[in-house]
């Protein structure tokens, strides 16, 4: 097959990604976080194709993209008061939440779990999709199964070309980092990923603190109980090792110097060596959130096959920058 280039800033070609998903048909789309592959989810045949383009483990669920609250309601068994309260403030936005599942989506869109994540994107080009396709779009990130998510349509095209009818180019994604995953169907609501809405945001919201699931800074057996299947693949990962370092900026240089790595992955600010190769990811929790899995990209481009990352901040947007940096180096830590 060959995949159509579409631009976002089209309507001609919004409209034909629309008509392509109405026809069960896989297309890439921007979204604020990262690219989707997108499919009609109601559709369980195109939903499979999502399956097998990205090679992605079968029991692992989809978010539906939905364009409001009110296309949401119909997937639904109830849309708890939290979700209405949380919606209200960061939707649309990067924020994913798990709810119960109406009968009229198909199982295969959940895994079969009795449970859906649902998110309304923020992104113009996928709200514009959303309105003119008129169907909830089920969308993992558009990478193939275990490398790093796309922040730029040439990261889709170059996972999925000639796998997918479409992609929809709309530049590089603000956010940079996928969704925060909420998890509502407990009493207290449980955050199971890190993203782009930080914990600090939706406590101030809430009122309460909120419970952090363990997989988010923690490796988790292959075969334990997951409340999010996600969590326990390999994931973000470059073919490469990555090592994930903690502590002060001479310490690491020192290290640097003992380990001889390919290269190090560092803060804009960090005066190294001149000899020592290196790529940057930003200083601010922001900066880097949009960078990091570019940077991902970069260090198999550039053939490193080891490497040593100076460790984020874990506050704010930084617990979502560490959570994905911990998962591409295999939970490989060191503390100097
Ligand atoms: O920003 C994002 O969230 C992007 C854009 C495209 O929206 N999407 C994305 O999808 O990151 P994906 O499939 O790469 O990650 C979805 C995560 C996975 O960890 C999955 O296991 C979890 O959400 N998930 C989906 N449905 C779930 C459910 N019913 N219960 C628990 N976890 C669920
Ligand atoms: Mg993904």
């Amino acid at each position: 097959m060959t995949t159509l280039r579409l631009n976002a800033n089209s309507p001609a070609d919004i409209a034909l990604a629309a008509q392509l998903l109405r026809a069960g048909e896989l297309v890439a789309i921007p979204t604020e976080t990262v690219y989707g592959l997108a499919a009609n989810a109601l559709d369980p045949a195109a939903v499979a194709k999502i399956f097998a383009a990205k090679g992605r483990p079968q029991d692992n669920p989809l978010i539906v993209h939905v364009a409001d609250v009110s296309q949401a309601l119909p997937l639904v068994k109830g849309f708890p008061f939290t979700a209405q309260r949380l919606a209200d403030v960061f939707w649309p936005g990067p924020l994913t939440f798990i709810v119960y599942r109406a009968e009229e989506v198909p199982d295969i869109v959940s895994a079969g779990l009795s449970t859906l994540a649902l998110r309304v994107p923020a992104h113009p080009a996928a709200q514009a999709l959303l309105r003119a396709a008129k169907i909830p779009l089920a969308a993992p990130s558009a990478n193939r199964s275990g490398s790093p998510s796309p922040t730029l349509a040439s990261h889709a095209l170059y996972d999925l070309n000639g796998k997918i009818a479409a992609v929809l180019d709309a530049g590089p994604c603000v956010v940079g980092v996928e969704s925060t995953v909420l998890d509502l169907t407990r009493e207290t609501p449980c955050l199971l990923r890190p993203g782009g809405v930080s914990v600090e945001q939706l406590e101030a919201v809430l009122g309460q603190t909120i419970e952090i699931s363990p997989a988010v800074a923690h490796a988790i057996e292959n075969d334990a109980p997951t409340p999010s299947p996600g969590m326990k693949y390999r994931h973000y990962a470059p073919c490469g090792e990555l090592t994930l370092v903690h502590g002060p900026l001479q310490a690491f240089i020192a290290y640097a110097k003992q380990e001889k790595p390919d290269g190090l992955l560092v803060f804009d600010g960090d005066m190294i060596p001149y000899d020592m190769p290196l790529l940057r990811y930003g200083d601010s929790p922001e900066a880097q959130a949009k960078r990091l899995f570019a940077r991902l990209r970069e260090i198999d481009d550039l053939g490193w096959r080891r490497v040593l990352v100076r460790c984020p901040a874990k506050e704010g947007l930084g617990l979502a920058v560490y959570n994905r940096l911990l998962r591409a180096a295999s939970y490989r830590e060191v503390r100097l």
